[in-house]
């Protein structure tokens, strides 16, 4: 009878019955640090991304700007503390040549976006603004060199006049009437762009040889250059592209390989960015959990021949993917719900937890294309709620992982269900511990219980981003409708961390 009472109950008012998950953290196991460029973003020239929501033009004197870039983004992205940005693609670095956008801005050659709607580009922001921004903001800049239409000369020229010492070439000459002497020290390059797809469309030992002569003639044979050269890998799971390339490339000529992930629920289908049903944000989230297996996969395949882990997966492309948003005028562009937040939370936690392998990561894209951090129209600027749980998260950078047991309800519709509670932590240098925890569940609250083995607290405070419905958002009316609030309901008692978190959550407690 009591069963058949609770089932009703539960039936009627889903939320009443409220769930137990349980997590051990082993605080005294703590080795792995949590990589900061795992928060990084990625700004491709498509849509509006660039012209628009970060370029706006050095002449322009309606929206406040330095050499050109937004003012209000440059704050905005200041206090994100973004540790590295890709640029300029995407399938738009595969046509791109650098060259043709350096120099006097006016005597820059225009071209045609190829991969993005055929836009004219007239170039204006080239290799000099990008490598300037990133000084500014103090992130490590990251190009992808053009593998397709590009040669293995512009790649080896496009080091020399973005590293080497002035005067050294014509190269260097061309640095120094850019206005800049000293080299910019460019460590990232990513050497293609999935090149399974729009970046040539190639077979894994076609990608390897053609790696090869990049990598080796942009370093020398030993990387006398001390790049960082990442290597295109597969578009999912682990398979024959991962196996070639960690069996074919030697070590000594590639510090990592990258993989892109986008929770998309069907490509021919994506749906609308802020008007979804349960069933279609259930299956976002399905998407969004793809990652750990994706990561998992591609980590069993290296682990056979890199068991120490020297080489390292970076998810250079992850987000959200829908219809693009007819009134956001720009390609790929698309509103950024709680369901946003939700994907952030969790993928964030996967990455943190996977922390021995995956050492840099992308968020696409940073403005106005798919799972932006910010939205612009004209000179108005809005924070959305993905940028509220990078934020919020960005405490883990750099600080070393805390490895940790979970017990998690599931997140459960019609057959199938995924974990509802994820969680990742780690201990800064000043020896805080910060848990980030992400209830992905849009009707149960989630009752947890923490087991701080190895940490002793006193004293826990928090932040949360929640909202009552997955479809909420920010808009240029209402900026501030999603927003992190103070976070007091978490308890110490003993070595017990107690909290309850609502449905669609993402929380994270600071304790010392
Ligand atoms: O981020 C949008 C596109 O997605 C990128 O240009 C490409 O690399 C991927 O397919």
């Amino acid at each position: 009878m009591k069963k058949i009472i609770l089932l009703l109950l539960f039936a009627i008012f889903p939320s009443v019955l409220t769930a137990q998950i349980k997590i051990t953290l082993n605080a005294d196991q703590s080795k792995i640090q949590i990589n900061r460029n795992i928060y990084g973003h990625f700004a491709e020239d498509l849509g509006r991304c660039i012209y628009g929501g970060i370029y706006v033009g050095k002449d322009n004197t309606k929206i406040p700007n330095t050499d050109g870039v937004r003012n209000d983004v440059i704050k905005a992205l200041k206090d994100l503390k973004i540790p590295n940005l890709r640029w300029p693609g995407g399938c738009f670095a595969d046509t791109y040549h650098w060259k043709d956008a350096v120099g006097p801005q006016n005597e820059r050659k225009p071209i045609e976006n190829l991969a993005w709607g055929n836009m004219r580009e007239d170039n204006s922001f080239g290799t000099t603004e990008f490598l300037n921004l990133c000084e500014l903001l103090s992130a490590e800049p990251y190009l992808a060199v053009n593998m397709n239409t590009g040669s293995v000369q512009e790649a080896v020229e496009w080091v020399q006049f973005a590293n080497h010492a002035n005067g050294t070439s014509y190269l260097t000459d061309l640095r120094e009437k850019c206005g800049r002497d000293k080299p910019w020290d460019v460590k990232f390059w990513g050497i293609g762009n999935e090149s399974w797809d729009c970046g040539g469309n190639m077979s894994v030992d076609h990608y390897i040889n053609l790696y090869k002569q990049f990598a080796t003639a942009m370093t020398s044979y030993f990387n006398t250059e001390k790049l960082y050269r990442i290597a295109v890998g597969p578009g999912g799971p682990g398979n024959e592209w991962t196996e070639g390339i960690m069996k074919n490339i030697p070590a000594r000529r590639f510090e990592a390989i990258s993989i892109h992930h986008y929770s998309v629920i069907n490509w021919s289908n994506k749906g609308s960015s802020s008007q979804f049903s349960d069933e279609e944000y259930f299956k976002t989230m399905q998407q969004a959990w793809r990652m750990d297996d994706i990561i998992r996969t591609n980590g069993e395949i290296m682990d056979k021949y890199d068991p120490v882990k020297r080489v390292a997966l970076v998810v250079d492309e992850w987000g959200g993917w829908y219809d693009t948003d007819p009134d956001g005028n720009g390609q790929l562009y698309q509103q950024n719900t709680m369901r946003d937040a939700m994907i952030a939370g969790l993928t964030l936690n996967i990455f943190n937890n996977h922390a021995d392998r995956i050492r840099m990561a992308n968020l696409a894209q940073m403005v106005n294309v798919l799972q932006s951090v910010i939205l612009t129209k004209d000179e108005k600027m809005i924070l959305t709620p993905t940028y509220y749980v990078m934020e919020m998260y960005n405490v883990h950078q750099d600080a070393i992982q805390v490895p940790m047991q979970i017990i998690s309800n599931d997140f459960v519709m019609g057959n199938d269900r995924i974990p509802a509670v994820t969680v990742s932590a780690s201990k800064d240098k000043s020896g805080k511990m910060h848990i980030s925890l992400a209830n992905i569940d849009n009707i149960n609250s989630q009752q947890v219980e923490i087991d701080l083995k190895g940490f002793n607290a006193t004293h826990i405070s928090g932040k949360i981003l929640t909202s009552s419905k997955v479809q909420d958002h920010n808009t240029f009316d209402n900026p501030k409708n999603v927003v992190p609030k103070n976070f007091n309901d978490a308890s110490i008692s003993g070595n017990y961390v107690k909290l309850m978190m609502p449905p669609i959550s993402v929380i994270v407690l600071e304790l010392e």
